[in-house]
């Protein structure tokens, strides 16, 4: 696949009906999923699961691209084809996480995110090996006199230093600023915490003169704190969604792909499919899910090889029912 510019990418990113599929799980995170599911976590039981993943016949038609760790952008397959390669051959494009994690801001409860040290140079490496594109992830937390001014300023302008490298090095950003949904806090405290990323995050991006057409925003969805006692149907879910990104995302950005942040899998879809419902927004609404493409597929899986087919089946049907989300076209009895 050829492509001439950046816009061109992130184009193809956004194509109608298809989302990425978030596997770039650190080796630590990982690990944690694998404990889950009493499976050692090794080189080759990483590789062998995240293959499982890429070779399932869901890829097609419904992913169009897998964020990766470092580790499996450079890994084989178990017949000695590069995973980026398995994943290339579905039609989707390989992508890179390229932050560093997060550190407490002056010993507070708040993080910034690093990894801009060295990133221009990780960043050749990474399009030499094949990546079209890039992650880096910001957490903002919701709590007393969270989050403060001075933690989403850092952070949204290391996501703007971030996203400039990386178009320099002719790959596309995917911005995430993430709201945490952990906590009891109410949807409205969500929707101001969002709202005031998104304007700092996009009035950094074109201070810094990031490219707004080549760039793909990852955002959390408004929602009630995991812990609050009153929660949000799937439609206000998206009516407040659509109003904080329509005050707050220029129209030229070309798509829009959320995580799914620790909602159920059905929710995830159930939100994004009532957002595509709605209608009204100037660029695509998709998915770029980790858990909720991938919960259903690790329960199955259990490490074991016999399991191979039954994961697989478990992501193609998440990843037909978000494909079917992101085009407003989604229904709870298709689940089954
Ligand atoms: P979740 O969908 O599990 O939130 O993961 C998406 C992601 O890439 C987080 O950085």
């Amino acid at each position: 696949m050829t492509f001439t510019n950046i816009e061109d990418i992130a184009n193809y990113l956004v194509a109608d009906g298809k989302g990425f599929l978030a596997a770039d799980e650190s080796t630590p995170t990982i690990g944690k999923r694998f404990d889950a599911i009493n499976t050692e976590s090794t080189e080759t039981s990483r590789r062998d699961y995240r293959e499982l993943l890429f070779r399932a016949s869901g890829m097609d038609e419904n992913i169009s691209g897998v964020i990766l760790f470092d580790e499996t952008l450079r890994q084989a397959s178990a017949d000695n084809t590069l995973l980026k390669d398995v994943i290339l051959k579905t039609g989707a494009l390989p992508g890179i996480k390229v932050d560093k994690g997060v550190a407490s801001i002056n010993d507070s409860e708040e993080v910034l995110t690093g990894g801009l040290d060295g990133l221009e140079e990780r960043c050749t490496e990474y399009e030499s090996l094949g990546a079209k594109f890039t992650k880096w992830r910001a957490v903002i937390k919701i709590g007393e006199n969270m989050p403060s001014d001075n933690c989403i300023e850092a952070n949204m302008q290391a996501l703007a230093d971030y996203a400039k490298i990386v178009q320099q090095s002719n790959m596309v950003p995917i911005v995430e600023p993430e709201v945490l949904m952990d906590g009891e806090h109410s949807a409205d405290a969500c929707f101001d915490a969002t709202s005031r990323c998104l304007n700092s995050l996009f009035a950094n991006l074109e201070s810094k003169g990031v490219n707004i057409k080549g760039v793909i925003l990852k955002p959390n969805m408004v929602l009630a704190g995991q812990g609050s006692s009153s929660q949000l149907t799937h439609e206000d879910v998206a009516e407040l969604t659509m109003k904080c990104l329509l005050e707050n995302v220029p129209e030229d950005l070309p798509g829009i792909a959320f995580l799914s942040g620790g909602q159920s899998d059905i929710d995830a879809t159930a939100n994004l499919d009532a957002l595509n419902k709605l209608g009204g927004n100037p660029w695509k609404l998709t998915f770029s899910y980790g858990r909720a493409l991938q919960q259903a597929a690790l329960k199955s899986w259990l490490g074991q090889s016999e399991n191979v087919v039954n994961a697989q089946e478990a992501f193609s049907h998440r990843a037909k029912m978000n494909r079917l989300a992101a085009l407003g076209k989604w229904a709870e009895d298709l689940e089954g």
